[in-house]
C-alpha cells in the first residue's frame, strides 16, 4: 500500500525522490517556498532539465500521487514520512551550511499532527541526523513520536530519473528497527539493493562515495597529466588499467577536471569534517588542490602554444559541467573564462542547454552565440570544454572552414586522434600526444 509522503525542497534532489516515489505508488506532497516553481510545477512542467522527468511528473500528477504545494501545514497533513531534500551549498570556509535543514527541521516539528519518521536525503555531515531528530523532538508541537533516517542519494544529473529506478544500492540508515522497517517497505518497489546500517555509516556513506570517485577521476587526471610529459596515451593507459575487476574501468575519463553540485562541494565538506576532529584528510585534500589546477590546463596549453593570448578570439563550446544538463555549478567554463578574459583574449561561448543558465556564473565580458558555427566563425582558437554530442558529431570541417586558425584544445578528449589526423586541425587533448601539432597553424 503506497504511503503518505512530505517531500521538503524540490531541487534536484527533492524533486527527483518525489516523483520516483510517486511513481512506485506512494501519495506524495512536495513543498518548496518557491511559488512561481510550485504553479508550474503544478502543471507538470519541471523547473529543471532532466530528461524524462515531465513526463512521470505528469502522469503521477493526473493519477492523482503527486501534489505540490507552498503551504507547509497542508503539505505536512496526514504524513508519516517527511523527506528533507534541501540544499546543504559550501560555506566560504568550505564547511557544509546546514541553515536550510535547521529550518526544514523545525518546520516539521511545528506541523507534524502523528507519528514522524524524517528521512534526511541531502548529503550532511556526520552527525546531522542526529541533530535533526534532536531539533524536531525540541521543537515538536503535539505529542508524537519522531525517527530518523539518513537515506543519501546517488542520483547523476542528467541521468536522475534513470538512476532512480536503475541504481547499484538503496542505503538505509535508521534511528530505530521500525524506522529502518518503514523505509524498506517504501523503498522495496524499487526493486534495487537495500543496503541497512546505523545513521552515521549512511551519513558518512554518501560523502565517502563521492569522494573515492573523486579522488578516482583525479588520479587519472595525474596520470594523464604524466602521460603527457612521457608521450604515453592516458586513454589505452585508462582503458588497461580498468580492465583489472579491483580497479573499475568507470570514472578514469580524463579532462579538465570535475564539477557540478556535489564533488566539489562534498570534498571540501569531508576534508573540513576530518579537521573538525582533529584529523587531516591529506589525500582529499590534494584531490581538491589538483582538481582546481587541472581546469585550467588547456589554457595553459593554448598560452604554451600561442604565446600572449592578447586580442585572440577563443571560442568556448560547451558551457555546463558536464553533457546533458544546464547545471553550470563549478563548470571549468567558469575558471578557462575568467583566466582567459584575464589574459586579455576575447572570449565566445556556446552551450546547447546552458545558454540561459551560463551567465548567472560566467565571469562579465563573455560574448554568447546561438551555435558551435557562430562561435567558431573567425576564432583564433577553440576549448572545448563540455563533451556535448553535439560537438562529437561535428565533421572537422567545420573547424577548418570556419575558425581563423583550426586550432581546437580538447578538454574531454572528444575526438578520436585518428579522426583529426585525417584533417587539418592542430589538436591538443588531456593526456594523448598532439596531432598536427608539427604543422604549426599560423595564429594571428
Ligand atoms: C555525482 C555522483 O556521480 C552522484 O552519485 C552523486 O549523487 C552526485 O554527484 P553528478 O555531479 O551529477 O553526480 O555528475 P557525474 O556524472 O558523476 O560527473 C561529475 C563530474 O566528474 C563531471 O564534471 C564530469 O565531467 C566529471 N567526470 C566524471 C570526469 O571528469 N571523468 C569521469 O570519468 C567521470
Amino acid at each position: 500500500m503506497g504511503k503518505n509522503i512530505a517531500v521538503v525542497g524540490t531541487g534536484y534532489v527533492g524533486l527527483v525522490t518525489g516523483v520516483a516515489l510517486s511513481e512506485i505508488g506512494h501519495n506524495v506532497t512536495c513543498i518548496d517556498i518557491d511559488e512561481k516553481k510550485v504553479a508550474r510545477m503544478q502543471q507538470g512542467e519541471s523547473p529543471i532539465y532532466e530528461p524524462g522527468l515531465d513526463e512521470i511528473m505528469k502522469r503521477s500528477i493526473e493519477a492523482g500521487r503527486l501534489h505540490f504545494t507552498t503551504k507547509h501545514e497542508e503539505g505536512f497533513q496526514g504524513k508519516e514520512i517527511a523527506y528533507i531534500a534541501v540544499g546543504t551549498p559550501e560555506k566560504e570556509d568550505g564547511t557544509a551550511d546546514l541553515r536550510f535543514i535547521e529550518a526544514v527541521a523545525k518546520d516539521i516539528a511545528q506541523n507534524v499532527k502523528q507519528d514522524i519518521t524524517v528521512v534526511t536525503k541531502s548529503t550532511v555531515p556526520v552527525g546531522t541526523n542526529d541533530y535533526v531528530l534532536k531539533l524536531v523532538k525540541e521543537n515538536l508541537a503535539e505529542d508524537v513520536s519522531v525517527d530518523v533516517v539518513s537515506n543519501p542519494e546517488f542520483l547523476r544529473e542528467g541521468s536522475a530519473v534513470y538512476d532512480a529506478f536503475n541504481g547499484d544500492r538503496i542505503v538505509i540508515g535508521a534511528s530505530s528497527v521500525h524506522a529502518g522497517d518503514l523505509l524498506e517497505e517504501v523503498n522495496k518497489p524499487f526493486g534495487l539493493p537495500i543496503f541497512r546500517t546505523d545513521v552515521r555509516s549512511a551519513e558518512m556513506i554518501k560523502y565517502a562515495a563521492n569522494a573515492f570517485l573523486a579522488t578516482k577521476i583525479g588520479f587519472i587526471n595525474e596520470v594523464a597529466n604524466l602521460c603527457d610529459r612521457l608521450e604515453a596515451n592516458v586513454e589505452d593507459v585508462a582503458a588497461g588499467m580498468g580492465m583489472d575487476g579491483r580497479i573499475g574501468a568507470q570514472f578514469l575519463r580524463p579532462g579538465h577536471g570535475y564539477g557540478g553540485s556535489c564533488f566539489p562541494k562534498d570534498t571540501s565538506a569531508l576534508v573540513k569534517l576530518a579537521d573538525a576532529v582533529g584529523y587531516e584528510f591529506d589525500l582529499l585534500q590534494a584531490v581538491v588542490d589538483g582538481n582546481k589546477r587541472q581546469k585550467l590546463i588547456m589554457v595553459d596549453k593554448a598560452k604554451e602554444v600561442i604565446g600572449s593570448l592578447k586580442g585572440k578570439k577563443i571560442a568556448l563550446l560547451g558551457l555546463a559541467f558536464k553533457p546533458n544538463t544546464d547545471d553550470m555549478r563549478e563548470s571549468p567554463a567558469i575558471d578557462i573564462s575568467r583566466e582567459l578574459l584575464l589574459s586579455g583574449a576575447e572570449v565566445t561561448g556556446y552551450d546547447p542547454i546552458a545558454m540561459e543558465n551560463a551567465p548567472h556564473f560566467m565571469p562579465e565580458g563573455v560574448d554568447y552565440v546561438p551555435s558551435a558555427e557562430e562561435a567558431l566563425q573567425g576564432a583564433d582558437a577553440a576549448i572545448l570544454v563540455t563533451d556535448w554530442d553535439e560537438f562529437k558529431n561535428l565533421d572537422m570541417s567545420v573547424y577548418e572552414n570556419l575558425m581563423a586558425a583550426p586550432l581546437l584544445f580538447d578538454g574531454r578528449n572528444t575526438y578520436s586522434r585518428d579522426v583529426v589526423a585525417t584533417s587539418n586541425v592542430e589538436y591538443y587533448s588531456v593526456g594523448r600526444k598532439p596531432v598536427n601539432s608539427e604543422k604549426k597553424v599560423e595564429v594571428r
